[in-house]
């Protein structure tokens, strides 16, 4: 998918199912290397990212098989203590194995992550957390060459910001350590939350998974298990703006409203009529929004993945809304090219001053990441005229059928 061309105007009416998380099903990928054997997963989407890791597994020696919406792995008694540098240039989350390679081979030469363009997004936290259960790093022509030569072992870990990846990579270090790890400050994603109830499946023992200290009890081996991936909050998110900006209404079904209710908060704040049931959302959108102030913080605060979707709504409203992103230092890219769609919005420092407007005009835009890609979208489904968003193949590393959701939900739009 090179380019998304729609035509705006049409609010949004229907259904829209979604799949199992991104940020989940990537993780859970690399947790079946802890244990060798046939492990499978369900309710996995169709997204590139997937494809991505699946050639990361391959090259350690495990292998994938897609049937339906679910993922078979074969993992070998001996995965290959090297993740290759292309792949892992190309997605973040490959930086997983490290703390999962370690744990099963004690060496571990993972290529220095690339990802999405928000800013510097470093890797310390991982590899202060891994150096104090007993790894040692080097970094030999761009290659990051981890080893532990007595083992891992459990200690005491403070966090100095509860991040998603470093909570993760020590996590799935810690199951087969030596001991007992504390995490202090641990992230409390509800995708984390999965990954360490597909780990307690595999027979670790883990307590405090989902607050912000988890224990860790290693164990000595781990089974192969069978694992259904939690559903995307930012997919249903998503989908939930979609409707909202359109002025129209639609119900995201296979999810959990639980995990979206900071964001939903602020849609109805934004004069959304929003309701849920046990595993499903309906909001409708006003004519015109409401403006919101609002600030993105690690879960249970509002998701900076949502953020520029938000914006996107924002950028309608009847007023001025303020939001601050507190996770990322730069994820600004998005707002000059909803600035050529005619929003008026301005960043300084952290924050983003959007002052809303009538009515924005479809043109080409940049879809530079997932979710600025998405936000453009969204956008467009509100714009008068043709909006045509490049570089969508950004999309399509986190959405499943994402315009053909949105078609099937009355819009005109078409992937080339
Ligand atoms: N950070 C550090 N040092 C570290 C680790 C993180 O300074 O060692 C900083 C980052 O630079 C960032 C902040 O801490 O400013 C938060 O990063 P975090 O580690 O929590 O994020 P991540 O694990 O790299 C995951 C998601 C992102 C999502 C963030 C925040 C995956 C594959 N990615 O990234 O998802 O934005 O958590 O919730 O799970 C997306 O799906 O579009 C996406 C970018």
């Amino acid at each position: 998918m090179q380019q998304i061309r729609l035509v705006g105007g049409r609010p949004l009416q229907g259904s829209v199912a979604v799949l199992g998380a991104k940020n989940a099903v990537l993780k859970h990928m690399v947790a079946t290397l802890l244990a060798p054997g046939h492990h499978v997963l369900g309710n996995v989407p169709r997204i590139l990212d997937v494809t991505v890791m699946g050639e990361v597994l391959h090259h350690v020696g495990a292998f994938c098989t897609r049937e339906g919406n679910e993922l078979t792995i074969e993992v070998p008694e001996e995965p290959l203590a090297e993740a290759p540098l292309e792949m892992v240039r190309r997605m973040r989350a490959s930086i997983l194995i490290l703390g999962a390679l370690l744990a099963r081979r004690g060496e571990a030469r993972v290529a220095l992550p690339g990802g999405d363009d928000f800013g510097a997004r470093p890797i310390d936290m991982h590899l202060d957390g891994l150096e104090a259960m007993g790894a040692e790093f080097r970094l030999n022509h761009g290659v990051l060459e981890g080893s532990a030569p007595d083992g891992l072992h459990g200690t005491d870990i403070a966090l100095d910001f509860p991040s998603v990846g470093a909570t993760e990579n020590v996590l799935l270090a810690a199951v087969l350590a030596t001991g007992t790890t504390l995490i202090r400050n641990a992230a409390r994603e509800p995708e984390l939350t999965d990954l360490a109830e597909m780990l307690i499946r595999m027979g670790a023992k883990i307590e405090g998974a989902g607050t912000s200290t988890i224990e860790v009890h290693g164990v000595a081996a781990l089974q192969p298990t069978y694992h259904r991936v939690v559903p995307d909050r930012l997919e249903a998110g998503t989908y939930a703006l979609a409707g909202a900006i359109t002025g129209g209404t639609v119900t995201v079904t296979n999810c959990v409203p639980d995990h979206l209710r900071m964001e939903l908060r602020k849609m109805n704040d934004a004069g959304c009529v929003v309701t849920t049931n046990i595993d499903s959302i309906t909001v409708s959108g006003p004519d015109r929004p409401s403006p919101v102030d609002l600030a993105t913080l690690p879960f249970p605060g509002f998701h900076t993945d949502m953020h520029p979707q938000m914006v996107a709504l924002l950028s309608v409203a009847a007023g001025t809304s303020l939001l601050t992103e507190n996770v990322y230092e730069s994820r600004f890219r998005y707002i000059g090219e909803l600035g050529r769609m005619g929003a008026d919005i301005h960043a300084d420092g952290q924050h983003v001053v959007v002052r809303g407007v009538e009515t924005l005009s479809g043109c080409e835009v940049d879809g530079c990441d997932i979710r600025a890609g998405a936000a453009l979208v969204l956008a467009g489904l509100r714009a008068d005229g043709e909006t045509v968003v490049t570089e969508a193949h950004h999309i399509a590393r986190g959405y499943d059928g994402f315009v053909a959701k949105l078609a099937a939900m009355g819009a005109s739009i078409q992937a080339h």
